[in-house]
């Protein structure tokens, strides 16, 4: 893939660890971020290699939001284009057959924490600071806020945040069961990318399934996600990983899994 110019990509190992870098706007999502942000997340699903991603941002922000010099001038039908596009980027990211995980270093607000939402789980950085202030600009959340944040932490917790447009910290974050963990910001990426590391070490076909089962069957009933469960187990006995798997457990080794 030719250099994007606001996201960097690096790969060590299966992991890919991909950074949006606009500092000096602290990293808001205008249409060229968005793209950049796609084309990136399209070349690492396209590479046979990675098994898990961290997504992070360049400077004091993981990102600030989308672009509100952009959309100063924006009518019904421009914003509900930038809304459709928003959501497409994201929903390609959550359909990912492997994990991201989001490194919170700074600013995740709006778009930003919304970008965050659509990575499997979020570490934050002491300086994270997370918030949907979109009220306090006359508008909403338009790239998924209104449906990510509540599924992830109640709706009496995100209707809260909604409505007040406040700013949290990441203790906050941690407390509301937004941000998994809590490091300091000289450590956030190295840690989160030895913890991608050790998902990258497990059998890939195993960790996919477990995150469509567990991303499509949020929205269904029990039994609907639990059938879906039933389906995906059988399905994971055909693999050449299952048999490496439980064939080095047996044989007291260390798996070497391929993928297949
Ligand atoms: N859209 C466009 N530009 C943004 C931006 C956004 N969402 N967030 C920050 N920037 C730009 C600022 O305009 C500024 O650019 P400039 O230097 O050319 O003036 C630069 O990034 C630095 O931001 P600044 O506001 O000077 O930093 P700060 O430390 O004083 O404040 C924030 C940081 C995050 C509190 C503040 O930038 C902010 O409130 N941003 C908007 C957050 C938001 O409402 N997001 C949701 C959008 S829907």
């Amino acid at each position: 893939m030719s250099e994007l110019r606001f996201v960097r990509v690096d790969h060590v190992f299966h992991v890919s660890t991909l950074t949006v870098n606009r500092p000096d706007k602290l990293n808001a999502l205008d249409a060229e971020v968005l793209a950049d942000l796609a084309a990136a997340f399209a070349s690492i699903r396209d590479r046979p290699e990675t098994r898990a991603a961290v997504l992070t941002g360049e400077g004091r922000a993981f990102v600030a939001g989308a672009d509100i010099a952009a959309m100063t001038e924006m009518g019904p039908a421009e914003a509900r284009e930038l809304s459709a596009r928003g959501h497409a980027v994201f929903a390609s990211i959550e359909s990912l057959p492997f994990p991201v995980i989001a490194a919170v270093n700074g600013f995740a607000l709006g778009g930003g924490l919304e970008l965050a939402l659509a990575c499997d789980f979020i570490h934050a950085s002491t300086k994270a600071k997370f918030g949907l202030p979109e009220v306090g600009l006359g508008v909403i959340p338009g790239f998924g806020g209104t449906q990510r944040l509540t599924r992830r932490i109640g709706q009496g917790m995100a209707r809260e945040w909604l409505f007040s447009g406040r700013t949290y910290d990441a203790a906050e974050a941690l407390r509301v069961g937004l941000a998994n963990r809590v490091v300091e910001p000289e450590t956030l990426v190295s840690s989160v990318q030895e913890l991608a590391q050790d998902i990258a070490m497990k059998g890939p076909k195993a960790v996919a399934a477990a995150k469509a089962v567990m991303r499509d069957g949020i929205d269904r009933s029990l039994p609907e996600g639990n059938e879906m469960e039933i389906e995906a187990f059988a399905q994971l006995f055909a693999t050449g990983d299952r048999k490496e798997g439980m064939t080095a457990f047996v044989q007291k080794r260390s798996p070497l899994f391929r993928g297949v």
